[in-house]
């Protein structure tokens, strides 16, 4: 096992205010029922911003976890964000951030790997840090899929869900911190699980409008198959490189999309239910966001602290999966 070379210092979360349930997309004349949302996905409700940009879920998340953190705004050195939804399509999210929060001397910009975003920043700034070029850094995950979602395509508006979640990484002096990271995407894949419209290649046009590709289009039983697969492989990866197994990790952490694709994950690392995190009935699937909302959860309730050994797993468009074993 190698040495680590950053820590979680501080971890935050900023959710929207508004829980839209499950029975209110009936409500808007869309086709689903309560039973059908929670057999297939396990979701029961989602926080979806009325009102709330993407840089003020952020700003909250980062507050939060630099408060933990003791650290202030000034002495980061690094913001990565890792969204799919920012505010404004330039400049980044990240930069936006750093306005909001008066991080003056940081380097700020964006990841993007979709759901898988968290744990790309984490692994980038880790390497930022091992490099040298930075001692604290701020990664987000943050997203506001409820704008980039078709809310009349019953098949995704039910599963998303808004939110950020926050950590701020040190150098590390002990040995706790990142112990192990993979990560790995898959570009011939892309078509499965993307926004067709409304980048360069298609700009929005009266065309687009008719034919709302400028949302998010999924081929979900695709998504699934490769969710499971990918997602179980990287769990194994990312023990693997700690040199550890299942049975050494107290709480498992993977993206929260769906609760088959979790259990499934799980039950291929060898780790029980009891020892996995979930929140996908509170929260829906909020993509970049997911894993550091849980993360900050989980410490925040006591299910882990200081000292226990957790494993991040994640996936998303891209296709982009990725996984990390962190001591805390
Ligand atoms: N309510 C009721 N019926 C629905 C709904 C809905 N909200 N959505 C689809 N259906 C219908 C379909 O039209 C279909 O009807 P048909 O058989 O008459 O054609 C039927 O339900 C079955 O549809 P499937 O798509 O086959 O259902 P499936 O069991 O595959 O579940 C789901 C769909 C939940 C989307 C599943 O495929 C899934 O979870 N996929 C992964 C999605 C995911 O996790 N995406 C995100 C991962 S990456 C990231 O986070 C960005």
């Amino acid at each position: 096992m190698k040495r680590p070379i950053a820590y979680f210092a501080g971890t935050g979360r900023g959710v929207p205010a508004t829980v839209f349930k499950n029975d209110e997309f009936a409500k808007m004349g869309i086709e689903t029922t309560d039973e059908w949302i929670v057999e297939r996905t396990g979701i029961k409700e989602r926080h979806i911003a009325r009102t709330e940009s993407v840089t003020d879920l952020a700003a909250k998340a980062s507050c939060a976890a630099m408060d933990k953190a003791g650290v202030a705004a000034g002495e980061l050195d690094i913001i990565v964000v890792g969204t799919a939804s920012p505010d404004r399509l330039l400049p980044s999210a990240a930069v936006d951030l750093q306005a909001k929060i008066g991080a003056g001397r940081a380097a700020a910009f964006d990841v993007g790997a979709a759901c898988s975003g968290f744990i790309y920043s984490a692994a980038v700034a880790e390497s930022m840090i091992c490099a040298g070029t930075a001692d604290t850094a701020l990664i987000v995950g943050v997203e506001k899929l409820s704008g980039i979602m078709d809310w009349k395509d019953r098949s995704t508006c039910v599963l998303f869900g808004d939110g950020a979640g926050a950590a701020v990484l040190k150098r590390s002096k002990q040995h706790k911190g990142i112990l192990s990271s993979f990560l790995r995407s898959d570009g011939t894949l892309g078509d499965l699980l993307c926004r067709p419209s409304g980048g360069t290649a298609r700009p929005v046009d009266e065309s687009v409008l008719a034919d709302r590709s400028q949302y998010i289009k999924m081929n979900g039983r695709e998504v699934f198959k490769n969710a499971v697969r990918s997602m179980s492989d990287a769990a194994t990866r990312a023990l693997d490189a700690a040199k550890l197994t299942g049975a050494d990790i107290d709480l498992m952490i993977p993206h929260q999309a769906n609760i088959r694709i979790i259990e499934a994950t799980a039950k291929h690392a060898n780790i029980p239910m009891e020892q996995v995190y979930v929140n996908v009935d509170r929260y829906g699937n909020t993509s970049a966001a997911s894993v550091p909302i849980a993360l900050d959860e989980a410490i925040e309730k006591g299910v882990v602290g200081e000292g226990a050994t957790v494993l991040l797993v994640a996936f998303g468009a891209g296709f982009t999966w990725g996984s990390m074993v962190v001591r805390l």
